[in-house]
């Protein structure tokens, strides 16, 4: 492991125990300039050399062939022409010939050309000059991880409840509707443990409030649902409305810890409610304020929060929209001609998170005044580490779930993460299997997709697929917006089909929270490339929609509609485990190689790695009454 030091880096905290720098001249990667950029980093690759990493991002596990921008985006329209989305997870491993990691630590930008412009090469610039750089080289991908992993910190540990399989809407919009759905899944028993409660619970979007007319016995809510074993897990967002006579606001506008505007008034930004302030997550005093105020809910007996909204993403700021209310008239006169049009246009389209705005307001951070856009990346990862360092001053006994939207690779000590904003679509799927070992890697470990798809309109095969892949990550959560299909199981035709693959999920648990804890035990993955496994295997190396997951089996999802089977290459013999439902109903010994392998709806196959064996727990309708004792073995 080596460390390089250029310029005068941002201290991000990524790492805690740093390695002494390194004062040789950098011989893994060759240092220049280009005239776009102060700093690059770039190297020759060898044709058969894959990149894995970059965790958070589009595209395949192997990186190579496109641009990639660590910059939190918040973009609920992505697709494979994006270069970023929620999070920033600038690792890379090059496996070929030799195994090399690179770490650019850096809370700024950075663009990663992993042989777009010349495929063989890997060019890694910054548009400033500051960064810290480690470089670990090893005998194999899996102990190049393991150095990483261990150079960042263990990941964090989600309570085993956490494993159950959650319901979610953008939103439920009151209590009933919440009691509703938990009775319906209950009554029709489908198995469940969290239900998440999405920004209507708030009283006008406010943090640390529950409204008073739609959620007035949010107490007795809480206290209900925990009978039922249901954990409620509510939203927590970045913005804090700016409202004369609401606590929270009035003092943190009191203590001065909203992010402030270059003449040092509060910056006035919109996000739900309207008008916010943004809270100074990287000042460790208005940190701890922010912190504090989850108090509010963990006082109602809540232990689970999801953190959204915090790239920051931001609707507006008061700011620009001044200059686009002063502008927009002018547009009302004349012809729109193709240019006037597109003037138009983009000023409206450029309202949300525009870049003028990320720049335009300060954090006091360590002491120093610092440009947001500086510390861009870094925004989401302190708004939950505030939570994560709350809750262990307020209830260090209290094991609590949360993730978060939007990261840096040194969150991953303090919460999960869910995949942002995805779409109702195949390849989001296929992008959400994918994502998988890419997390792992920067030690994203409890991390999951939004099950059926968040926007546009799910279909019923879509929920069956991806509830079958859904089963196998740590966060198993069916949620979807405002404005689409309803994505209940119990909405469907197939609910029969949907009910035993999460009841399959429960009988899985046992195995996938002990691979989950290995994983964070030794520095390893849950999810792994083929490759990794197999790395002498030049089929298994290129194989991109099968994972293994733990160390005993592998998996190959459908991520096509209609499609009623598929190919599934096999490093090694295995033995074709094939679930209806949550039953076992095949074991089929398969020696290696490729074989089309039937899969209709509702069958779930796993492949069982020869001398290995898979723990089934009984079907429960909640983890509370999972027996961790009692288990088949296959
Ligand atoms: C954001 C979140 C999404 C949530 C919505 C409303 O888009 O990513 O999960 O449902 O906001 O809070």
């Amino acid at each position: 492991m080596r460390r390089y030091v250029f310029g005068h880096p941002i201290e991000t905290e990524a790492v805690l125990e740093k390695p002494p720098v390194t004062t040789d001249v950098m011989t893994e990667l060759q240092v220049g300039a280009s005239e776009e950029f102060p700093l690059t980093f770039s190297m020759e690759m060898d044709e058969d050399d894959i990149v894995y990493g970059l965790g958070e991002n589009v595209r395949g596990i192997n990186k190579r062939g496109w641009l990639y921008t660590s910059h939190n985006s918040d973009d609920p329209n992505h697709d494979e022409g994006k270069h970023s989305l929620y999070a920033s997870h600038n690792f890379l491993l090059i496996s070929g010939k030799k195994h090399l990691g690179l770490f650019f630590d850096t809370p700024g930008e950075v663009l990663f050309d992993v042989g777009y412009q010349h495929y063989n090469q890997l060019v890694i610039s910054l548009p400033e000059g500051d960064v810290e750089v480690y470089t670990m080289e090893a005998d194999s991908d899996l102990e190049v991880i393991r150095q990483f992993r261990h150079l960042i910190g263990k990941s964090y540990r989600a309570p085993k409840w956490a494993f159950g399989y959650g319901q979610c809407r953008w939103s439920y919009m009151t209590s009933d509707e919440v009691r509703e759905v938990v009775q319906t899944h209950r009554k029709m028993g489908i198995p469940l443990d969290m239900l998440y409660l999405d920004i209507d619970y708030l009283d006008a979007y406010k943090d640390f409030t529950t409204n008073p007319k739609t959620f007035g016995d949010f107490d007795a809510l809480v206290s209900d649902m925990q009978k039922e074993h249901i954990h409620l897990v509510p939203i927590i967002d970045a913005g804090v409305k700016m409202e004369d006579g609401y606590d929270f606001y009035e003092e943190g506008k009191r203590k001065g810890y909203f992010c402030k505007d270059e003449n040092g008034e509060d910056f006035v930004v919109g996000v739900w409610p309207g008008d916010c302030c943004l809270p100074d997550m990287l000042n460790d005093e208005a940190r701890a304020w922010f912190g504090d105020g989850y108090k509010f809910l963990l006082d109602k007996g809540i232990d689970g929060f999801w953190n959204d909204m915090n790239e920051p993403a931001l609707f507006y700021s008061r700011k620009h929209l001044a200059e686009v209310f002063e502008q927009v008239g002018s547009f009302a006169e004349g012809n729109l001609d193709i240019q006037r049009f597109f003037e138009f246009k983009d000023m409206m389209t450029q309202i949300s998170n525009n870049e003028e705005d990320y720049k335009s307001f300060y954090h006091n951070y360590k002491g120093q005044k610092i440009r947001h856009d500086k510390v861009h990346n870094l925004y989401g990862y302190y708004m939950t580490r505030s939570a994560s360092e709350a809750f262990a001053r307020l209830v260090p006994n209290r094991e609590v779930l949360m993730f978060s939207r939007s990261s840096y690779i040194g969150m991953h000590r303090y919460a999960g993460i869910w995949q942002g904003d995805n779409k109702s679509w195949w390849s989001h799927l296929l992008m959400n299997l994918k994502m998988m070992p890419s997390l792992n890697m920067c030690g994203f470990l409890y991390t999951g997709a939004d099950l059926g798809g968040f926007g546009d309109q799910t279909t019923e095969d879509l929920m069956i697929r991806w509830l079958s892949l859904g089963i196998f990550t740590p966060l198993m959560r069916n949620h979807s917006a405002m404005g689409t299909r309803m994505q209940e199981v119990y909405r469907f035709d197939a609910v029969e089909k949907m009910k035993g693959i999460i009841q399959l999920r429960y009988r899985l648990i046992p195995y996938l929270y002990q691979a989950y804890e290995k994983a964070i035990n030794e520095d390893t993955m849950m999810f792994y490339p083929l490759g990794m496994v197999y790395p002498t295997d030049a089929i298994a190396r290129r194989v991109e929609d099968q994972l293994l997951v733990g160390d005993d089996v592998m998996i190959a999802p459908i991520y096509e509609q209609n499609a009623v089977g598929r190919v599934v290459y096999l490093p090694e013999e295995m033995t074709l485990l094939r679930f209806r439902g949550a039953e076992l109903v095949e074991q089929t010994p398969l020696p290696a190689g490729h074989h089309y392998v039937e899969m209709p709806l509702g069958d779930v196959c796993m492949f069982l790695r020869d001398g290995h064996q898979l723990q089934l727990a009984r079907i429960v309708d909640s983890v509370a009454d999972l027996d961790w004792d009692n288990l088949t073995f296959v």
